[in-house]
Parts: C-alpha cells; sequence; structure tokens
C-alpha cells in the first residue's frame, strides 16, 4: 500500500521510468507541460495509466480543439497520418509533414504517441495496390516493399513512439475465428508474414512497444471465437521468439449490444503471457436522430453510454499490464461512426460542439477512485 502514497511527483517520474521501461526515450527534454488537475490525464497519472486520443494533426489549428488535446490526454495517435497510404502517396516521395507536426506537439505537451499503423490491408496507396492488381508488383517485391516500407517509416520516428501497432485487424470475424486467408498481406504473402513484420520492426527500433491491434478481441462480439484466435496466435508467436510486447483492443463499443463483461479477463488473459495491453481506439456508439447534432434517441443510451465507457475504463484499470486508454477521437463531429454505421453516432466525450458529455464526469470519478485502489502501472 505504501506505494499509493507517492507523491504527484514521485507518480509523475513512476510513471516515466516504468511504462514499457521505453517512456524516457519517447519523450525527448521530458516536457514541463502542466494539464488542469481535474484532467482526465492528471487524474489517471496516479495509477500511472495513460489515457489518450486519436488526433486529427490538421485540427490542431482549432483553439478549442488543441486545447482539449493538451489538456486532456498524456498520449495521442494520429488517426490516419502515419498510415502507408498518407506518408508514401507517390512511390518513393515520403511525406511525414502531418504525423511530423502531431509528435512535436506531443513533445511539448508531455505526452507519448502511439504510432499507427505499419501493416494492415486498408488504405495503402493507390500506386501499390495497383500495381499488385495488375501484377507489375510481385510477391517478392510485394515483401521487399513492406520490409521497406516498416523499416522507413519505423526510422523517421526511431525513438519518438512508445507503441507501434505493427499490425492492425489479421483475423475474420467468424466463429470459429483465424487469421483470414483472404487478407490482402496473407493472401499475397502467407500467414508467415505477421511474424516477419514483428521481426523487422524490433531491428528498426528495439526500444518501441510493438503491438498486435484488434477490434472484438476482448469479447466485444459475444462469442469470445476473435478473442481466442488471436491468444493461440500470439502464444504460439511469442514461443517461437516473435517479438510482441502488446495487444491493443480496440474497444469500439455500441450499446445495442450491451457491455462485454469477459472485456478485462480477456485482457488479463494477454498481460498473463507477459504482453502489455491498451485500449487503443475506444468509442460507444449509439442511435441518433440524425448525423449532425447526434442526440441519442433511446434514453436508455444516456445511461448505456457513459456506463459502457466507465466499464471499459474499470476493465483496464483493474489489469496492471494495461498501459493505456486510447479514445478514437474526442469529439463528435470528428468521429468516424457517423460515416460508418448509419443512424449511429454520439460515440465519444465531447459533443458535436465540443461541450463535456456526461461521461466525462463518470469516467473523472473512477480515475479519483482508482487513485486510491488501482494497481499501479
Ligand atoms: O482525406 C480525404 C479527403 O481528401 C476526402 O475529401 C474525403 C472524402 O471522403 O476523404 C478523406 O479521407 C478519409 C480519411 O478517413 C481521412 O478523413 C477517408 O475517406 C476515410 O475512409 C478515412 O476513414 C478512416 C478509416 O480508418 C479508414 O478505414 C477514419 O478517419 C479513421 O478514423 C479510421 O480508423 C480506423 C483505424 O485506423 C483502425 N481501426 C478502425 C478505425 C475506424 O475505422
Amino acid at each position: 500500500m505504501k506505494v499509493r502514497r507517492l507523491t504527484t511527483v514521485g507518480a509523475a517520474l513512476a510513471v516515466t521510468v516504468l511504462i514499457g521501461g521505453t517512456a524516457a526515450s519517447a519523450v525527448p527534454n521530458g516536457a514541463q507541460f502542466r494539464p488542469p488537475a481535474d484532467s482526465l490525464r492528471a487524474l489517471a497519472q496516479p495509477t500511472g495509466l495513460r489515457i489518450g486520443t486519436a488526433v486529427i494533426p490538421f485540427d490542431l489549428d482549432t483553439d478549442g480543439y488543441v486545447q482539449l488535446v493538451g489538456d486532456q490526454f498524456s498520449v495521442v495517435t494520429p488517426g490516419n497520418e502515419m498510415k502507408w497510404q498518407v506518408v508514401e502517396p507517390t512511390q518513393g516521395s515520403y511525406d511525414w509533414t502531418a504525423a511530423d507536426r502531431l509528435v512535436s506537439f506531443a513533445q511539448a505537451h508531455g505526452q507519448l504517441v502511439r504510432g499507427h499503423t505499419l501493416t494492415w490491408h486498408n488504405q495503402l496507396p493507390n500506386w501499390l495496390t495497383a500495381g499488385v492488381a495488375d501484377g507489375s508488383i510481385s510477391n517478392d517485391q510485394l515483401k521487399s516493399l513492406l520490409h521497406k516500407h516498416i523499416v522507413d517509416e519505423m526510422t523517421h520516428f526511431k525513438g519518438k513512439i512508445w507503441q507501434w501497432d505493427v499490425a492492425n485487424e489479421f483475423f475474420t470475424d467468424s466463429n470459429p475465428s483465424q487469421i483470414n486467408p483472404n487478407d490482402f498481406w496473407v493472401s499475397h504473402l502467407g500467414a508467415g508474414i505477421l511474424g516477419d513484420v514483428f521481426r523487422w520492426a524490433h531491428a528498426a527500433d528495439p526500444k518501441a512497444l510493438l503491438f498486435y491491434n484488434d477490434y472484438n478481441i476482448a469479447g466485444e462480439d459475444g462469442t469470445n471465437a476473435k478473442s481466442d484466435a488471436v491468444y493461440a496466435w500470439v502464444k504460439s508467436q511469442l514461443a517461437a521468439g516473435v517479438p510482441i510486447n502488446g495487444i491493443g483492443d480496440q474497444g469500439h463499443l455500441d450499446t445495442q449490444y450491451g457491455y462485454p463483461y469477459s472485456l478485462q479477463s480477456n485482457l488479463q488473459r494477454f498481460a498473463n503471457l507477459h504482453l502489455k495491453v491498451a485500449i487503443t481506439e475506444a468509442d460507444v456508439r449509439t442511435f441518433v436522430t440524425d448525423a449532425a447534432s447526434q442526440v441519442p434517441t433511446d434514453h436508455l443510451a444516456e445511461f448505456a453510454q457513459p456506463y459502457e465507457f466507465e466499464q471499459m475504463l474499470k476493465a483496464c484499470l483493474a489489469v496492471q499490464a494495461c498501459i493505456s486508454f486510447t479514445f478514437w477521437g474526442f469529439g463528435d463531429a470528428d468521429s468516424w461512426v457517423p460515416g460508418f454505421f448509419k443512424g449511429e453516432g454520439y460515440a465519444t466525450i465531447y459533443d458535436v460542439n465540443l461541450n463535456p458529455k456526461p461521461v466525462i464526469q463518470v469516467l473523472q470519478q473512477e480515475l479519483r477512485l482508482a487513485a486510491r485502489a488501482a494497481p499501479v502501472r
């Protein structure tokens, strides 16, 4: 219990030293930014949990937005700007502008960075997918290009990224689940490519924490099939010496399905493999009147949305290896949900005008309580 009586300064130090053992290198100069005492990031600090958000670097020009990013969060993820399509729109010509801007912002505000994402079937550059489709890029060349992409991107950001999502969304949603044989990468290079990308990533930046990231892998689908498949796979990879450091559960919830009560035990069993875990893209969507105002249509949702966020945060807090809890954007106007799920929205913690929603107070209270009782990470 002595550990809970750490002073604020001591706790801050503990956070820097303890998380993944790499935080010091990921925050050059240890920024002196002081967030408000009732901010999510400050309230989480005694537990060592980093509270994060996906950021749209372009929006850092907007006053209300930029203030919230700096004040409320201690880790940031570029929502799109480290994806291959954005960083290498033309073959051989890199554009790091947006991602660099976010990394600089993070360093100035005492924040860590989650790199997202190096190997994914989606948001690939047109020159790559077109070349594969017309046969001008062979499978051998494709493998070399992926290796180069990982090495070049990780080298560019070397020492500045705390956690990298090295591989994203490779498993099927079926029951039983498996590595998707139709996935772009797997269909061309075989399932072994998953081990290769982690080996390449470790060689490129040995201090970064290397994550496998996916949705529905902590029981959100109600069957646990995908979680079981990822668990079996990661266990086999670790036994084979593949350098995987963590599992990211995206945490996209929907009030119509209820809260997945197995989420904590699923995080814990990954942790029991000596892995870090993280909630990487938390949001809780519900049916809304319209995409512009995003007012819930069901009164129960006004309770369910904060409740499910709170339970998910509580699950992460309870698992000592859960080192970060990242929201997939913090304002409803920027959320991916209305564009992807017809009729749904209200998925974030601030409304469409960036006013705080009731969920914020619930999360603040949860963090205050956790400061007394949650395991320190
Ligand atoms: O940048 C173009 C813009 O020029 C154009 O006018 C506009 C018209 O549609 O599109 C813009 O690109 C959009 C891009 O986001 C940037 O806003 C794409 O259409 C849109 O498809 C893309 O969506 C992103 C989505 O990944 C793609 O799958 C979301 O912003 C992003 O939040 C989302 O993030 C993913 C994670 O990476 C992985 N897990 C699931 C998560 C949610 O889908």
